[in-house]
């Protein structure tokens, strides 16, 4: 039996494991109650007395060895698991999964397109404005009343520097830096001190438009929005004008498409009216473009602006702006 045990001795010490089953294989051997050490204590107890202590004391020895061993393998190979995050390095990876465009971008390509076919340019322009390109130069005086119909951010305690309330403000930049006639939409982001609902929210997406020329009057407008609208909405929408104020355009009037989700028959969308605003609109002011050193009794124009989000929320009849400045994946994943 002492041959036994020094042959075991020498096992346990050259036995490696670098795998869980060859650790479970060596706790089955060696540690388990069906492993060797259960069998040798039965032929222990049949040993004549005055073996029993010598061979018991090595036959303790060795079965306390195991058990050390044991736990030293089973750290080793849990500290490998650790090492690789307990990933199995060996798996394919998972496939790269491209993004998508947002909701939002999408809605000012639609937009961007129908313009861009007839002939309107994109033009861009600065979100932290000043004053007299967010207001004073579009025929807001000051303490107007108009004024705070958009609530302002403003960056300055003198109240000159702010966040543009609208994308206006590239309007008055294309006007005074260049000559008429011109035809650009203005996409952007812009910002109002607003308290955060399903229906509103502190910052949100515009594309305005402007289109100046000699005798342009208000059925181009009409005309224009006319278009925009069937092609963004289907080719049965019908549109609206209802009379409106901005103290950039005059007249001026609030647009309405016919709602093309119930087909005018009521519903919660168009709130049972049949009809949904899309865009605040008119003719520009002559005293604007006397601001931008434009000659009123030559040149005239219009000028429209639709909320991106309020066209996207239709289009794809949403119930709250919100879903498009969460970043949650399970909404953006949908477009
Ligand atoms: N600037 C207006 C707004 O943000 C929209 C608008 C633009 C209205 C042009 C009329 C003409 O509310």
């Amino acid at each position: 039996m002492i041959d036994q045990l020094k042959k075991l001795q020498e096992e346990l010490n050259s036995t490696l494991v670098t795998t869980k089953e060859e650790l479970e294989d060596f706790r089955m051997k060696f540690i388990s109650k069906k492993g060797v050490f259960t069998d040798l204590f039965e032929k222990f107890k049949e040993l004549p007395g005055d073996q029993k202590r010598e061979i018991g004391q090595a036959l303790n020895e060795v079965k306390t060895f195991a058990q050390a061993r044991f736990k030293e393998l089973a750290s080793q190979i849990d500290q490998v698991n650790t090492a690789t995050d307990g990933a199995d390095v060996t798996l394919p990876t998972v496939p790269f999964q491209a993004g998508s465009v947002h909701p939002i971008t999408q809605t000012y390509f639609r937009v961007i397109e129908i313009f861009e076919r007839l002939g309107f340019n994109v033009k861009d322009g600065p979100e932290i404005e000043d004053d007299w390109h967010n207001f004073t130069a579009l025929n807001f005086p000051a303490n107007h009343p108009a004024r705070q119909m958009q609530d302002t951010y403003f960056l300055s305690e003198d109240k000159d520097s702010l966040l543009r309330t609208h994308t206006s403000n590239v309007q008055i930049r294309l006007m005074k830096d260049n000559k008429p006639p011109f035809r650009a939409i203005m996409p952007g982001r812009v910002y109002r001190n607003e308290a955060i609902s399903s229906r509103a929210h502190c910052f949100f997406h515009q594309v305005e438009g402007l289109c100046i020329d000699k005798a342009i009057s208000f059925k181009d407008l009409k005309q224009t929005l006319y278009h925009f609208s069937k092609e963004m909405f289907g080719k049965d929408t019908e549109i609206r004008l209802r009379p409106s104020y901005f103290p950039f355009t005059e007249p001026s009037a609030e647009i309405d498409i016919s709602c093309f989700i119930c087909k005018q028959k009521g519903c919660k969308i168009c709130k049972q009216t049949g009809w949904v605003e899309i865009a605040g609109a008119g003719i520009v002011d002559p005293n604007v473009l006397e601001n931008c050193g434009i000659d009123p009794s030559e040149y005239s124009g219009f000028a429209f602006g639709m909320g991106i989000e309020r066209i996207a929320m239709l289009k794809y009849q949403l119930d709250d702006i919100r879903l498009f400045s969460e970043n949650d994946l399970r909404f953006l994943r949908q477009f």
